[in-house]
């Protein structure tokens, strides 16, 4: 078994995997790399495969690599995978943002090359579409769900690339088996984009994720907790709950509001001063698909525009489940515009 985390930039657009002769290719270099350099590929192999195996081990079915033969034609050896719903798979992808990142407003749809850049590098967001080149039809629904759900990317050989967290696979790793399926499912339906992404460059490796605990394989339907699940799956914390000083939120304040880029996020726990404990499910709901308050005001800025292009599209049981989600967290009193 040869697992390697890939050290160095990929080479390729992210989602080019798909030609066995590229496959065949790298297992020809693999093999005369071994055979010059043998002792310390081991070691170096070795030591990898340990770290590997112990971060992903308990999460990750890794398949060994496969003979060259089989490699030659991955597609013969794809299992038949329960066909996913793309009404659903388009639901929970506009839910939780509609993979607006990968949007390509040159060639209008999902086609990827948006550059984001920080301190840890460049990187672009992929090619979604059907593409054969440079999207997502060489890669297998399995790979897929990995790359969604834990950021990590098992290639034909064995390796396995981890993305960077921009990526927000550790948000989609609640997600249920029947959900990741859809949402699958809908990505096929995208209509082939040509675009090649450049390749990342990062400063270092991002570290292998290990979601919590194992997703289940139905959706929750148990309104609160299917409220909760919903909440993850849209990041409302990510501008509802305050972050402490080293960014990470802070979780003793869970969506007790605070200050996001131009604006103030309200306090939306139970809290009946500072929150929205005096609203009922209902006119939680309401505020959810259509941005108008109980008092008749409409929601402004952020909120407003996720509403548009989101929250407006929730079925009302699930705008209720949120809202028994929301009046089930502990209330805070924190009063986000006072700060
Ligand atoms: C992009 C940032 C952002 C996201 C994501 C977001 N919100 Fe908001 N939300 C805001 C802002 C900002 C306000 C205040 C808007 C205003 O003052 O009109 C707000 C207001 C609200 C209010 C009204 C509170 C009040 O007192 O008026 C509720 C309820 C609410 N959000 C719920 C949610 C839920 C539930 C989610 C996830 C499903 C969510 N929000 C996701 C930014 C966000």
């Amino acid at each position: 078994m040869i697992i390697k985390i890939i050290i160095h930039p990929t080479t390729q657009p992210i989602h080019s995997k798909s030609s066995p002769a590229k496959g065949y290719f790298m297992q020809q270099t693999q093999l005369s790399l071994d055979a010059t350099h043998r002792g310390m590929r081991f070691v170096v192999l070795f030591g990898l495969l340990l770290v590997v195996a112990l971060v992903i081990g308990a999460c990750q079915p890794v398949s060994p690599a496969a003979p060259v033969a089989e490699q030659a034609t991955p597609a013969a050896t794809e299992e038949p995978v329960e066909a996913g719903d793309p009404a659903n798979g388009e639901y929970i992808a506009n839910l939780t943002g509609g993979c607006g990142c990968h949007f390509n407003s040159d060639l209008g749809g999902l086609a990827g090359g948006r550059k984001f850049e920080g301190p840890f590098g460049v990187v672009y967001s992929a090619n979604l579409t059907s593409d054969e080149e440079t999207g997502i039809a060489g890669l297998s629904d399995e790979v897929l769900i990995s790359i969604l759900r834990t950021g990590q990317e098992v290639e034909e050989d064995g390796e396995i690339e981890v993305m960077h967290p921009i990526m927000p696979y550790m948000t989609f790793s609640v997600m249920s088996d029947k959900d990741v399926r859809d949402l699958v499912a809908y990505l096929r339906t995208l209509p082939p984009l040509s675009n090649a992404v450049p390749e990342r460059e990062l400063a270092s490796d991002p570290q292998p994720f290990t979601p919590a605990a194992a997703p289940p394989a139905e959706s929750p339907t148990e309104p609160v907790v299917r409220g909760e699940y919903l909440v993850t799956l849209a990041n409302c914390g990510g501008c509802h709950t305050p972050r402490n000083e080293d960014g990470s939120p802070n979780t003793d304040m869970l969506l007790a509001g605070g200050p996001i880029p131009d604006e103030i996020a309200a306090n939306i726990t139970p809290d009946e001063a500072t929150g929205i404990g005096r609203w009922s499910e209902e006119e939680i709901a309401n505020l959810l698909i259509t941005g108008i308050k109980p008092n008749g005001d409409e929601t402004a800025g952020a909120m407003a525009q996720q509403v548009r292009r989101r929250f407006s599209r929730l079925t009302e049981e699930d705008a209720l489940a949120i809202a028994a989600y929301l009046k089930s967290i502990p209330a805070v009193s924190n009063d986000p515009y006072s700060n």
